[in-house]
């Protein structure tokens, strides 16, 4: 009996609980806290009512015999498929066929899945700092080596640092697989036509495939681009992540969508065919109900609601980079991200300034740190708390700091 190696090379556990198990444990220590948490990135406004009401609908049409759904289809209903081509791409100039579109559970699950495609010895290149899941994920696929410090021997390392932005450039070395994620997550970094496009002509022309993350995409307030395929060559070269959660609030209700373009093709197999394939053997689809519901975001209402919730919690990221701006601190973000990323102060560690913001302001962030090497000294808050909880936080952080 042989177990999957790769796994006992991960040390410590997942980040967001990390944060979890510590914050639970001054919980124990100090019951009456009142802890704010602009951790983990989790919505707090509930579902716009459009969904709502597109939820219940969907669960009448599950009571009557005559429109009872059993499995779904494994790539999506035509409904949520035609609405994604038409209002996420067409009306961005981006043309998608249907079956470039595999509806899941989700973001983070096809991020990882994604590794399924590849073969072990591919060198993958990450930026740093960066959302865990994509380190974590090629580890247990173990193409991560060893670790060595906190450096991964295969991998390659995009730094991010206040010089560049924390926009890095396309690898020096080669990198069969790039991971990206714009608007960043944790850096709150946006792409523009140029950057993004320097990503693409690279990976082309080194036949490499771009991972490119767009959870965050709603965030973006100024002309960045929203899809990597607003960028011309971008279909032979990327496939795309998309997520209802932070769009439209579906943390809990799970939804999410994947692009494969029928152009990406490596050693003469269609890279769409190969996920075709997986998906229909190890995905059940996503429910009836649930993908009404995502459907709901696209109507003029649902739209609309879903444009006022993104205003509020972009207004909650202002009230943070302000506030800490005005604390002497250096941040970034928040511009078309819902994340502030902030220097420590004191020179203190990611770490160190956890602990001190936990013990002395009761307000739980996210260590840099556990983003990756270069994340060492920053710390990422997020705008998904409540407006009057954001102002609380940061009052009683402007007092520490
Ligand atoms: C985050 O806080 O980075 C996100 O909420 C995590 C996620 O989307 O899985």
């Amino acid at each position: 009996m042989q177990l999957n190696t790769n796994f006992a090379k991960l040390q410590t556990s997942y980040l967001f609980r990390d944060v979890a198990q510590k914050t639970a444990a001054f919980r124990v220590e100090n019951p009456f806290a009142d802890i704010i948490s602009l951790g983990i990135g989790d919505v707090t406004r509930p579902l716009p009512p459009a969904v709502i009401a597109a939820l219940r609908s969907a669960a009448d049409d599950m009571s009557d015999a005559r429109t009872f759904q059993g499995y779904p289809p494994a790539f999506g209903y035509d409904f949520l498929l035609e609405a994604i081509r038409e209002k996420d791409f067409h009306s961005r100039g981006v043309e998608l066929d249907a079956d470039e579109i595999f509806v899941n559970d989700g973001a983070k699950s096809d991020t990882a899945n994604i590794g399924d495609l590849f073969g072990t010895d591919n060198i993958v290149a990450v930026c740093d700092p960066v959302y865990p899941v994509y380190v974590d994920a090629n580890v247990m696929f173990g193409r991560g080596g060893e670790l060595i410090g906190n450096h991964w021997t295969h991998f390659v390392y995009l730094t991010g640092t206040p010089e560049n932005g924390f926009l890095p450039n396309p690898p020096t070395e080669h990198a069969d697989i790039v991971c990206l994620c714009f608007p960043n997550n944790p850096t709150g970094a946006s792409i523009d036509r140029t950057g993004l496009a320097r990503f693409v002509g690279w990976a082309n022309e080194h036949n490499s495939i771009i991972l490119y993350d767009a959870a965050y995409e709603a965030y973006i307030t100024d002309d960045k681009p929203h899809s990597i395929y607003e960028i011309p060559g971008a279909k032979t070269c990327a496939i795309e992540f998309r997520s209802f959660s932070k769009t439209a609030g579906f943390t809990g209700v799970r939804c999410g969508y994947t692009v494969v373009p029928k152009a990406l093709v490596r050693g003469g197999q269609s890279l769409n065919a190969m996920w075709a394939r997986r998906q229909s053997t190890k995905f059940n689809g996503v429910s009836y109900v649930t993908q009404k519901a995502a459907t709901a975001v696209y109507s003029p209402e649902g739209a609309a609601q879903c444009r006022e919730t993104i205003a509020y919690y972009l207004n909650n990221a202002r009230v943070i980079f302000d506030g800490l701006t005005s604390a002497g601190l250096a941040c970034w973000g928040a511009k078309n991200s819902p994340y502030v990323w902030f220097r420590a102060p004191s020179g203190m560690t990611s770490w160190e300034l956890f602990d001190t913001m936990l013990r002395q302001a009761q307000v739980v962030g996210t260590p840099g740190s556990g983003f990756g090497p270069a994340g060492e000294g920053f710390f990422r808050l997020t705008a998904f708390n409540t407006a009057e909880k954001t102002i609380e936080a940061i009052t009683r952080l402007k007092s520490l700091f």
